[in-house]
Parts: structure tokens; sequence; C-alpha cells
């Protein structure tokens, strides 16, 4: 395997260090695929970055953090740690633009740093981080990896759906996208603010369109139309919403226009013809989330669910009523994303990526055309949207 990786995580959060409920952690999956060291943890929440540190040091793959430390300033543990490759997994507003603070990608790539970063690429939309997006394609071109955590990329489960539309006559006719979000265990109250976390179809079903992307071809942007439930118009509101740190309900301090939509209804064209549809909603009490995918064609059905969890694909084949439930829970694509990036380091191969910066903007713009829409269709709601501090 040769030496070690010097590897540092920018964000101590939950993306990089697991949280209780939740499958991702991207700190695990490197201690189990090893041949790397860690060198450093940003954030700028101090204490944070030491207890996700101390946590670790006290974990069973101690060796592998024993020369890290914490930073609070992510460009000191560039200059001083001086990794090979970073794990970025930051709130959307706190990188993927060109000015400092939330530039860095482009410190990274002025750096010669790999890089994984998480989704979504940033709080902005595609015109407004070309000047991002110019950098990364050039850092790419001087063979820097780049990779984008659109994780089900990996899955085995979505590898056999390419498969079986490879021998479906036709291809894909129609897909349907469905993430019902389970709200009720989300006390982060920066996700409740549209002008921070983006909003549920940037950060959530941003996966779905990835896959919709890459399973029927690019999206007729121009064709996108959306509506959306708006937390402050009629049938707007949820029962059971969450506290904050503070004790007080998530959405005190976000005033009516920024809350969160509770559903979101879009339809769109492939540029081969595909239909598409999404419908996500932020409406599930407890902590897991219901995610679906399914794909039409001639004489084909494939239902892809709960791909974060007990990941199973039901397909009924052309010429053939009966079908089959395929099960893919022992498989685990948040580690081989990592394993994957690992891999492009080591070997030069980028074409182990399966998302690099420039195809996934194009799905950050896609789901971006999507927020568009919904948020335009929202001024024929009849209900004044109120301003509340
Ligand atoms: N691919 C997936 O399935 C997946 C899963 C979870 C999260 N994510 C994405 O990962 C990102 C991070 O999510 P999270 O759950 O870890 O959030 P989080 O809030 O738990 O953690 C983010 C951390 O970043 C820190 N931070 C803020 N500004 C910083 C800066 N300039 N430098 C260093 N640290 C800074 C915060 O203090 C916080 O500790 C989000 O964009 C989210 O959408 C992706």
């Amino acid at each position: 395997m040769g030496r070690d990786l010097r590897i540092a995580f920018i964000g101590a959060g939950g993306v990089n260090f697991g949280s209780p409920t939740k499958p991702w952690d991207h700190a695990t999956r490197l201690e189990k695929l090893g041949g790397v060291t860690v060198v450093g943890v940003a954030d700028p929440d101090m204490e944070k970055a030491q207890k996700a540190l101390a946590e670790r040091l006290a974990g069973p793959a101690r060796k592998m953090y024993a020369g890290a430390k914490a930073y609070a300033d992510e460009r000191a543990l560039l200059g001083e740690a001086r990794p090979e490759a970073v794990l970025i997994g930051l709130p959307p507003t706190a990188h993927g633009q060109s000015r400092p603070p939330h530039d860095m990608e482009m410190l990274c790539a002025a750096a010669g740093i790999h890089m994984f970063i998480e989704k979504p690429l940033s709080v902005l939309g595609p015109s407004e981080t070309a000047d991002v997006a110019a950098a990364m394609e050039a850092a790419a071109q001087r063979g820097l990896v780049i990779s984008v955590g659109y994780m089900f990329r990996y899955s085995r489960a979505v590898e056999k759906m390419r498969q079986i539309l490879d021998d479906c006559p036709g291809g894909p006719r129609a897909v349907s996208l469905r993430f019902d979000c389970a709200y009720t265990d989300i006390h982060r109250t920066s996700w409740w603010d549209i002008r921070r976390s983006g909003g549920p179809i940037l950060d959530q079903a941003t996966h779905l369109c990835d896959l919709a992307r890459m399973l029927c071809g690019e999206v007729d942007l121009p064709s996108v139309m959306a509506m959306q439930l708006n937390a402050a118009g009629p049938g707007g509101g949820l029962s059971h919403m969450p506290l904050g740190l503070d004790g007080r309900s998530v959405e005190q301090h976000v005033p009516g226009e920024f809350r969160l939509p509770m559903a979101t209804s879009a339809i769109w064209r492939h540029e081969q013809g595909t239909l598409g549809s999404l419908l996500h909603g932020v409406l599930l009490h407890g902590w897991k989330n219901e995610t679906e995918l399914e794909i039409w064609g001639d004489g084909l059905r494939m239902v892809l669910s709960d791909p974060y969890h007990s990941c199973q694909l039901s397909v009924r084949y052309p010429n053939n009523q009966g079908g089959e439930v395929l099960s893919f829970t022992d498989d685990d694509p948040f580690r081989s994303e990592i394993s994957a990036f690992l891999e492009a380091i080591r070997s030069g191969n980028r074409s182990l990526i399966r998302s690099g910066y420039a195809d996934a903007m194009r799905s950050h713009e896609f789901a971006w055309a999507i927020r568009r829409s919904a948020e335009g269709a929202r001024q024929h709601q009849h209900q004044p949207v109120t301003a509340e501090v």
C-alpha cells in the first residue's frame, strides 16, 4: 500500500465524525480502510474539534490520530499540518466560494491538496460560484483528485440499476424521486433556515436528483417546474416542531419567507426524453427518512428503497410479470466513496471518482432549478408570506 496519506478533517461535525442515528461518519470509514495518518481537525468551534479528536484518541484507531492537532482555523491547519488530502464537511454557507473566509476549496487547490467535498457544493447557485468551478477544473487538470459526496453513485444497487437499464430497450422512460424527511429530531436551527442550509432540495433531494441524472441522463433545465407548500402559507406549519439548543422552536428566529417548505413537488424532462418527478416532504416523525427512486422502462419497473439504511431493489423485468427483490443491506456506499478517493490519490487514476466537481455542479444546478421554480410558484399562493423575526 506504500506510506500513509496525510489527511485532515475540515469540520468536526456529524458527517466527518458521526451522529447517533445517522449512517454517515467518514472518520470511522477511514479507520477501517487504513493507510492514513490524520494530521489535524479544524473547526471554529475549537471545543468540538478537540472533543472529536479526544474521542478518536481513546478509540480503537488511536494510532491513526497520534500526531493530529485540533485547530480553530482551517488556514492554520493547512499551513502547519500540511495535509496531502482533506475531507471538507462544512455547512453550505462556509465553503464553495472564491472569497475568504468561504474559500476552502480555492485554498486547497492553490496548495495542491486533494479534496473530498461534501454536498451541497455551496449554498449559492452555479452562476455565483462559476469561478470556483473553473478553479476546480484547472486543479483537476493539474492532477488533483476532487471528489464530491454523492455516495449513492457507489451503491451496488445503483450499479445493478444501471446494468438493467443498459439491457432495457429504449432505456428509462420515467423516473420518480421521493424523499420524506423525518423532522422531529433535527435540532440544528441552521437547518431550518433556507438562507443557511440551502433548504431541503439542495441539501437532501440533491442525492436523488444526482441519481436521476446518472441513470437517465442530463436534465433539460428549462423544463423544470415546481411548487412548494410553504411553512407560512395555507396548509403549512408542523405539529411537532423540534426545539433548538436554547429550548425554543428551531424556527423561532427564522422569518416566514426563509422557513423550509413542508413539501415540494417538481416535474421535468431529461434531454433524452425521460419524464421525471420529485416529491419531497419534511413531514415524518422520528429520525428515519423514507427515500425511494422508481424507474419505468419498456416492460421494466425498478424501485430502489431506503438506500441509506436497509437498501432494497425490486425489479419487474420485461416479458415477466413476476419480479425479484434484491437486498443490499451489507453494502456501504460511504465506505466505497472514501475508498475510491484514497485509491485515486494513490494510483493517480481519477476515473475511480464517480462524482467530480463539474459533474456534481450539474446536480447542484438541477436542485437549484427545482428550488427556484418552487419559490417562484410561491407567489401564486393567495396568503401573503409573513416576515416576523
Ligand atoms: N453525503 C451525505 O449523505 C451527507 C450526510 C451528512 C451531511 N452531509 C453534508 O455535510 C455538510 C456538513 O454536515 P454536518 O452534518 O457535518 O454538519 P454539522 O453542523 O454537524 O458540522 C459542521 C461543522 O462545521 C463547522 N464549521 C463551520 N464553519 C467552519 C469553517 N469555516 N471551518 C471549519 N469548520 C467549520 C461547524 O462548527 C460544525 O462543527 C453539510 O453540507 C451536509 O449537507 C452530507
